[in-house]
């Protein structure tokens, strides 16, 4: 039976535009951010606390958190690498700390340039302080159908490193297919053997869509029990660490397949289609997701 409730976490305005080629400004971004405040979400992940050097287009990260109107039913989200990150976001005043890391050893180090085993202190570190801090805490694991670097992901090794991260006290973790390359049965497959040691509460799954098959992954996902999916609004989207990395899914294409299935998200179709267009008119671009195709010939 497929759940009739679904909660969508967007990260838009952060594994959205982390890769975008010419700086965004922050008022541009702020606006963008507002904007989908106010479509029904209820939770945004709205940057990261990398270093500047590594992701430039997110160099602006305190000025964005600083002056987005805030809304008290939304948790706006931020990505932290390290210590040095975590002071940045407390100061910055965010809601929530998203950790990261992979499950694979090539793209943990051409991501964060530390091996799978030196990443675990760092972030038991991050873990510890955000949580006295009062923060929640969201950790991510990418990679986890396959990587750019190794090839497939064993499901056991995605596993492995989730105990890792539950232990240090997150509240849940997001299962990203990074490249985009996985299908249904792998999917399945993951699911399969993280159900043996998680709940799925404590699941959620990060879609990127570069052939096609994320929502087909959402299915899969849905039927294993999954009410947790992260999506950027128009597709925006790929990781800077993994070449050839499209966007994630679109929302406006998960809503819609969500919404005809029958399960809620309490999001706005239309607001976030609407501000699928604001960003594109900002990036100067036409974005990929199926329902702006229909709506700019509407
Ligand atoms: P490093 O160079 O190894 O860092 O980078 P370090 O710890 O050796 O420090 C070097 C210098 O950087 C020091 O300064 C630090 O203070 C400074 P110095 O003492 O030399 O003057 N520094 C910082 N400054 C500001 N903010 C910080 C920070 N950290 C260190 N946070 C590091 C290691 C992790 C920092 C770097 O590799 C990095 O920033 N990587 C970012 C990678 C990234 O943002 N990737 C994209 C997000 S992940 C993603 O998109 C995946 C996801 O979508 C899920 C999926 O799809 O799978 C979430
Ligand atoms: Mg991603």
């Amino acid at each position: 039976q497929l759940p009739k409730q679904v909660q969508i976490k967007e990260v838009g305005p952060c594994d959205g535009l982390q890769n975008e080629k010419t700086f965004i400004k922050t008022s541009d971004k702020v606006e963008f951010i507002n904007r989908l405040s106010e479509t029904g979400l209820d939770y945004i992940e709205i940057t990261s606390f990398v270093h500047p050097k590594w992701i430039p287009q997110l160099a602006d990260a305190a000025d964005v958190l600083k002056e987005i109107k805030r809304k008290h039913s939304i948790t706006y989200a931020a990505l932290v690498p390290n210590i040095r990150g975590l002071e940045r976001a407390i100061e910055a005043e965010v809601d929530e700390v998203s950790v990261f890391m992979s499950a694979s050893e090539g793209h943990n180090k051409a991501n964060i340039n530390k091996s799978v085993a030196e990443t675990f202190p760092i972030l038991k570190e991050v873990v510890n302080e955000a949580l006295a801090a009062g923060k929640t805490v969201r950790g991510y694991i990418s990679t986890v159908i396959a990587c750019p670097y190794d090839g497939y992901t064993q499901p056991k090794q995605v596993v492995r490193v989730a105990e890792k991260l539950f232990e240090m006290g997150i509240s849940e973790v997001s299962l990203g297919d990074t490249i985009g390359v996985g299908v249904p049965t792998q999917v399945d497959a993951l699911l399969s053997e993280m159900l043996k040691s998680f709940k799925a509460e404590q699941l959620a799954m990060h879609f990127h869509d570069t052939r096609g098959t994320a929502l087909a992954n959402v299915v899969t996902s849905l039927s294993r029990g999954i009410t947790k999916f992260d999506s950027a609004v128009g597709g925006l989207g790929g990781c800077p660490y993994a070449k050839g990395a499209a966007g994630n899914v679109a929302t406006e294409d998960l809503l819609y397949l969500l919404h005809e299935m029958g399960i809620e998200t309490g999001i706005a179709l239309e607001g976030i289609q609407q501000t699928a267009l604001f960003i594109e008119g900002i990036l100067g671009r036409t974005l990929s997701s199926k329902q702006l195709a229909i709506v700019r010939k509407e």
